[in-house]
């Protein structure tokens, strides 16, 4: 039987707030160089429209993938890159950008690496900002729209590898 989609965010709410996120960007990084880092995969599409309303000369774009493994839980769950980055961040502005910050443990596994390799500073920018699930105590800089609860899919969040090319955001009904 195929899954329920019920719409959460649809296709012209989504893209308004992208570009109002990248203007917000734009002004934060006036007069500096930004290294903008794409959390794969869930974060593609976002990061794609996101890019295309920073305006900053000196803009790198870099891509990371995690991927975890061990038991259960998250904490015993170990983190690693499945593709770690390619442009070196020591001395430099970084924006991690995130399609959900669910509990919060990725972003703060990436930012403890960046802080190690010397980044400057370091921003978070998720499309979505998932609220009932936070177990770390982590900033958001920019976040596009707050979610209390509920599982989510759709531009580029997957259930099972499913509906991340779909260009709205959708929550997915439990039978
Ligand atoms: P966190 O480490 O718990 O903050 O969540 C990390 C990742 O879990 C996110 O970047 C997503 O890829 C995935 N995730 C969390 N909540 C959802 C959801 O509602 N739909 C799809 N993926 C999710
Ligand atoms: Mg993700």
């Amino acid at each position: 039987m195929p899954d329920t989609l019920k719409t959460v965010i649809d296709s012209d709410t989504l893209h308004r707030r992208v570009a109002e996120l990248g203007a917000e960007i734009t002004r934060c990084y006036q007069g500096k160089p930004l290294v903008a880092v794409c959390v794969l995969k869930g974060a593609f599409l976002f990061f794609a429209d996101l890019v295309r309303h920073i305006q900053n000369d000196a803009l790198e774009l870099d891509f990371v993938r995690m991927a975890s493994y061990g038991s259960g839980t998250s904490r015993g769950r170990q983190t690693i890159f499945s593709k770690d980055m390619e442009v070196d961040v020591a001395g430099k502005h970084v924006l991690l950008v995130e399609d959900i910050v669910d509990t919060g443990h990725s972003v703060e596994f990436l930012l403890e690496v960046l802080k190690k390799r010397g980044a400057e500073s370091i921003r978070v920018c998720t499309a979505v900002d998932k609220h009932e699930r936070r177990e770390v105590d982590l900033a958001v800089d920019f976040a596009g729209f707050p979610l209390q609860k509920g599982f989510i899919v759709g531009y580029g969040m997957d259930y099972a590898e499913k509906y991340r090319e779909l260009d709205a955001v959708y929550e997915l009904v439990p039978e």
